[in-house]
This record gives structure tokens, C-alpha cells and sequence, in this order.
């Protein structure tokens, strides 16, 4: 079927907007959604035609992303941040009272197709939540007065552009500064620096200074960029992970919004390491409101000869910068299925090896690495490798920077030296009557009172950033079911293990919730998650039982007490699902029960 008129220019004017590269599938989608409000049939049968791919590639992008749907989502979509600190500040009674006020159910368009709500994975926002998107934009700090505000807003049918701006405004709410916070880079300084050095001093600074990547995994950035250097291709690319999808975790937020100068300034040093004439930072589709102003510290880099053509006059020294928006997926964070996502495919991860440094963006030789990674990497080239290894712990060099979220007095961002103990960040943020933390996010460690002297490096508790404190008023068996949803959401779906494992442990929690659990699916949940740690396909799989085991060892009363059931209770209520067949067939004799129950 061929697209009306209207579907029809708005494809070719996308297709035309990025060059009708294939490669940039992801970034069509969405400006095409945006322009016909979903992404129906015509639209992918149109995008297929015009970039020559077969339909059912197009298809399967645009399936595989949380913010792509393929019916209308009214002309305001509103997203609720679903993380657990979002929950303990009153998310869900929000959400329903926003829907109550607009007569709408969450998941359905509402009668008069104005409006659709919803709960999303976190968006970053956990130091101000409740947090929502509205059309993608971040609506941070939600209370009763601003969802009635919002209500209002809606039913007079004013367009986002006509909004009061403190309802879109962010807080970097940044509480320790340290030199990546607190001591502005002037731009181009290290650049200049690094071009005095050249590419082989440059990276025998970046050695020297036992810098670690701070993505999670802390594997070592002079390693990674060197083999990248080695690497034979016919381009060599830089890529910035901007997926910041661990829920709790935001610092990348903030360095992207107030310290962007230091990120692309790190960028173009690695560029200038590895022999990179392009760069692409993936920006998660939750930070929208970035991107112009992202944009604009890009025109003005150009402007200042720090991109471009012959950067800062030298010779042959060509690089620039792209922004690609996801578009809602965790798994995207993950470095080969962020490149398959910059390709314009769905993000599923690859098989590794080869890894990307030898065979990553269009399987040409290319640099992974995290916002933090970069910001530290343009430091390192203005102060040099033995300034930065002076900071932090032996195996642990530098700063790192902590989002803070949960029950505390002052959420927010912390730039410690690697080595401080919990329980110092606990009193800095004043924590309240803390009972666990969970530091890295959900796939991350849970740490418990008894353990608050333990420090986080990655000799002890290694940490991408997340800092989720808990008080002794929380029920860690919800945190854990909370975590347990957002794993069988996230879960790409391309290996049974994960797949499948995510899913059955997201029912027996919910199960273990309602009251039936029994000491048998305390059993089944630990044979599962043996198997996702071992048989799955990628790091997802690997640690998505973190939060079940860690809390089961740490606080079994909170599992003990549920287990109200002494023997197996299914998991599912197969004699209640067939009720409908009942009530249509008219029985109700024991033939008609999976189990009758006793009289
Ligand atoms: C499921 C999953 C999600 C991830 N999400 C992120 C992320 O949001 N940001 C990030 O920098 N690294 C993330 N990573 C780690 C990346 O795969 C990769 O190791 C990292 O970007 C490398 O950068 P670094 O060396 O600077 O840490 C994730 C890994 C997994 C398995
Ligand atoms: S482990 Fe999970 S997220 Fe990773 S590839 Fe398998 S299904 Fe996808």
C-alpha cells in the first residue's frame, strides 16, 4: 500500500534530513513520528522503498523501541519515571490522580484522543522525581499542585511551547565538586596540550594515569584506545555512551548539560589518539531537552576551530561531532547493541569477540566509552597521566561522580576520590535512618547497614554512579520486585534465558507478593537465576538476578515473612483463567475446575 500525500512528504523530507543513509533509521523514525504522531504501516512501507531496505528490517526497528508505537498517542504523550526512588516519592498516586483528572486510563488513548499516560523505565531524574516526559520532554519535580497545573494546561489544549518554563526546568543539583565539577576547562586547553603531547605521549599520559572506564565494567581507557589505534580500518571512530539507562544514575545528565565543553573536548582528544575523523554521542531519547543545547556548544566549537576542518590549525587534525537520539531502551547501553542502534537497527548485542575496537560502527575500528570517561580523558590531557593516578585508590585512579537519589536530605551529584566509604556519602547526603544502599543500579550492589564501612572502588564495590539509599521504613523485598520488573522490561528478548528468566522471576516476586509464595518458588528463583548468570547472551542476562539474590542473602525476612503458603501455589491462576469459558459454556461442575476448590 503506498502512503497518502501527507505521510509521504514528511518520510521524504526525514529521508532527506539525514541523508538517506541507512545508518540513520533510528533518527527518521523518530522525526517522522514526531511529524505524524505514530508510526503506521504506510510509514515503514514508504521508509523501506525509499532507503532500498526490505521492509521487514524497518519493521523490526521500529518495534524494538519503548518510544516508537505504531496507533496515535494523542497530542500529549505522558510518560511516568517508574524507578523505585520515583514510587517512594509518590509516583504512582500521582500518575492516577493526573489520570482521574483527565478522564483517561493509563495505557489507552483517552475517548477524545487527546491524551495517553503511562509509566516508562527511570529518565534520569531520580535527585527530583517524580519525574515524567511529556512528548519526550523531561517535566522533573512533579507535585499535586503541578499535575493539577498540568491537567489544566492539557484540557485548554496550549502547546508545550506555551508552558510556564519551570515545569521543564532541571536542577544539576551538584553538592561536591571536585576537578571535574569544580574547575572549568578552558576550551581547547587540553586539546592544545594533547597536540603539543601527539597521539603516542597522549597515550602514554592516558597509561599512566590508570584511567578506567566509567561506564561499569572499569576497563582500562589507554588499553582500549590503543588497540583501537592499532586496529587497521578505512575510518576510525570515536562514540560517546550517553544511554545513561541504569535506573538511579544521572550524573551523565549533568555532566552533558553544564560541562559538555569537557565531554567533547575529551572526545576529540581520542580522536586525535586513535586517528578518528568522526564522532557520535548517543544521547538517550530521555535527555531531548539536551539536545539543542548540545547542538549549540557544538556550532560554537566548530566557530572556535576545536572542530572541523584542521582543528586548532593543524594540519590534517579533521574531526567532527553527530548527536544520534535513542529511543528508550536500556539494553541500549550496551556497547554493541548501542552500535547496532547507531546503525539503525534494533538494539540487540552482538557476538563478541570482535570487540569494537577493532569492529564497531559500521565494523570499522571504534572507541566505546562513557560521558565520565571522556570528561576524565580531556583532564588527564590538560594535567597529565601522574596528576590524575595521585587521586583515588592504586587500582582505582581519579574522581568519580555519584547520583544520589532515595532517603536523603541532599539528592544530587557527588564527585568523590574513588576510595570513600558508604558510610561518608551517607553522611554527606544526609541519609535518613539508612538501611541498604544500592550502589550502581539495579545491576549493580546492594549494600546493607552492617556493610557501610565498605568503600567504593572497584577493589570493593565498583559503581557506574548510582547511589540509592533506602531507610530502615522500606521494604527491600518491593526494591527488589521494582528491580525485577524493570529487568523482564528491559530484557531484549534475544536469548531464552534472559527472556524467559526475567519473566518468571518478575511473576514469582509479584506472586510471592499476593501472599502465595512458598519455600518451592524460593527454590525455583535460585535455580533461575543460576541459569541467567550463566547461559545468557550479555550483561543484562548476567546481572539481572543481582537485586533478587543480593536482598534474599542481606534481608530474608523480607522474604520470610511472605511465605505464607507452606506447599506450591501455581504461579498463575489457571482455574481462574478459565472462568470466561466457564461463564459462556454455563458449568460450574468439578470437570469444569483445574481444582475444586475444598467445600
Ligand atoms: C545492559 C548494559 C547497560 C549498559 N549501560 C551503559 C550506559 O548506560 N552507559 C555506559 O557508559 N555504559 C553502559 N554499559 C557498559 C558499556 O557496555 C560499555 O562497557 C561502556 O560504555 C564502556 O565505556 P567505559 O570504558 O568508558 O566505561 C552497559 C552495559 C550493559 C551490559
Ligand atoms: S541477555 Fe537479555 S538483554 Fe542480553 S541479549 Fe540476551 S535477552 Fe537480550
Amino acid at each position: 500500500m503506498s502512503a497518502t500525500p501527507d505521510l509521504q512528504s514528511i518520510v521524504t523530507h526525514a529521508v532527506e534530513r539525514y541523508g538517506g543513509h541507512a545508518a540513520n533509521l533510528m533518527q527518521m523514525l523518530r522525526a517522522v513520528q514526531a511529524q505524524a504522531g505514530c508510526l503506521p504501516g504506510e510509514a515503514v512501507d514508504e521508509l523501506a522503498r525509499r532507503l532500498g531496505l526490505p521492509r521487514v528490517r524497518v519493521e523490526s526497528t521500529a518495534s524494538f523501541y519503548h518510544f516508537f508505537h505504531d496507533k496515535p498517542h494523542g497530542a500529549y504523550e505522558i510518560l511516568f519515571s517508574d524507578n523505585i526512588v520515583d514510587h517512594m516519592a509518590g509516583k504512582q498516586e500521582l500518575m492516577q490522580y493526573l489520570c482521574e483528572q483527565l478522564w483517561v486510563e493509563p495505557g489507552k488513548l483517552s475517548e477524545d484522543g487527546l491524551v495517553y499516560v503511562e509509566s516508562t523505565s527511570d529518565v534520569g531524574m531520580g535527585d527530583q522525581g517524580p519525574a515524567a516526559l511529556i512528548n519526550g520532554y523531561a517535566l522533573p519535580a512533579l507535585s499535586k499542585s503541578r499535575i493539577d497545573l498540568i491537567a489544566e494546561l492539557i484540557r485548554d489544549r496550549k502547546a508545550l511551547a506555551d508552558w510556564p518554563p519551570m515545569l521543564f526546568e532541571v536542577a544539576d543539583n551538584v553538592r561536591r565538586a571536585g576537578p571535574l565539577l569544580g574547575e572549568a576547562l578552558e576550551p581547547g586547553a587540553a586539546l592544545r596540550h594533547a597536540l603539543e603531547l601527539g597521539a603516542d605521549k597522549l597515550l602514554a599520559e592516558l597509561d599512566a594515569s590508570n584511567l578506567r572506564g566509567r561506564g561499569g565494567a572499569g576497563y582500562k581507557t589507554a588499553a582500549k584506545w590503543a588497540s583501537c589505534r592499532r586496529a587497521k580500518g578505512e575510518n576510525h571512530y570515536v562514540v560517546c555512551n550517553g544511554d545513561e539507562g541504569e535506573p538511579g544514575t544521572f550524573k551523565d545528565r549533568v555532566l552533558l548539560q553544564n560541562h559538555a565543553d569537557l565531554v567533547f573536548e575529551g572526545m576529540t582528544v581520542a580522536a586525535l589518539a586513535i586517528g578518528a575523523t568522526r564522532g557520535l554521542v548517543y544521547l538517550r531519547g530521555e535527555y531531548l531537552y539536551l539536545l539543542d543545547k548540545l547542538e549549540s556548544v557544538l556550532s560554537r566549537r566548530r566557530e572556535a576551530g576545536l572542530l572541523g576542518l584542521g582543528i586548532l590549525g593543524r594540519k590534517g587534525f579533521d574531526f567532527d561531532i553527530e548527536i544520534h537520539l535513542g529511543a528508550g531502551a536500556y539494553i541500549c547501553g550496551e556497547e554493541s547493541a548501542l552500535i547496532e542502534s547507531l546503525e539503525g537497527k534494533p538494539g540487540k548485542p552482538r557476538n563478541r569477540p570482535p570487540y569494537p575496537d577493532t569492529s564497531g560502527y559500521l565494523n570499522q575500528p571504534t572507541i566505546v566509552n562513557n560521558v565520565e570517561t571522556y570528561a576524565c580523558a580531556a583532564k588527564i590531557a590538560e594535567r597529565g597521566g601522574a596528576w590524575f593516578a595521585a587521586l583515588g585508590t592504586p587500582q582505582s585512579a581519579g574522581t568519580k561522580l555519584f547520583s544520589v537519589s532515595g532517603d536523603v536530605k541532599r539528592p544530587g551529584v557527588y564527585e568523590y576520590p574513588f576510595g570513600v566509604t558508604v558510610r561518608q556519602v551517607l553522611a554527606d547526603c544526609g541519609a535518613l535512618n539508612p538501611q541498604a544502599v544500592q550502589v550502581g543500579g539495579p545491576s549493580g550492589t546492594c549494600v546493607s547497614w552492617k556493610e557501610f564501612d565498605r568503600r567504593v572502588a572497584f577493589e570493593d564495590v565498583p559503581t557506574a554512579g548510582a547511589f540509592m539509599v533506602f531507610s530502615r521504613e522500606r521494604d527491600m523485598f518491593e526494591v527488589a520486585r521494582n528491580f525485577a520488573h524493570f529487568f523482564a522490561h528491559e530484557s531484549c528478548g534475544f536469548c531464552t534465558p534472559c527472556r524467559v528468566g526475567t519473566s518468571l522471576l518478575k511473576r514469582i516476586m509479584d506472586k510471592l507478593a499476593a501472599g502465595k509464595g512458598s519455600a518451592y518458588d524460593m527454590d525455583q528463583m535460585k535455580s533461575l537465576m543460576k541459569i541467567q548468570l550463566t547461559m545468557s547472551h550479555c550483561g543484562l542476562g548476567h546481572t539481572a538476578a543481582n537485586p533478587v539474590v543480593q536482598t534474599m542473602e542481606k534481608f530474608p525476612d523480607a522474604y520470610e515473612h511472605r511465605l505464607k503458603a507452606l506447599a506450591f501455589e501455581p504461579a498463575f491462576d489457571l482455574d481462574g483463567a478459565l472462568q470466561t469459558a466457564r461463564l459462556i459454556t454455563g458449568r460450574d461442575d468439578d470437570w469444569a475446575h483445574i481444582v475444586r476448590e475444598e467445600q
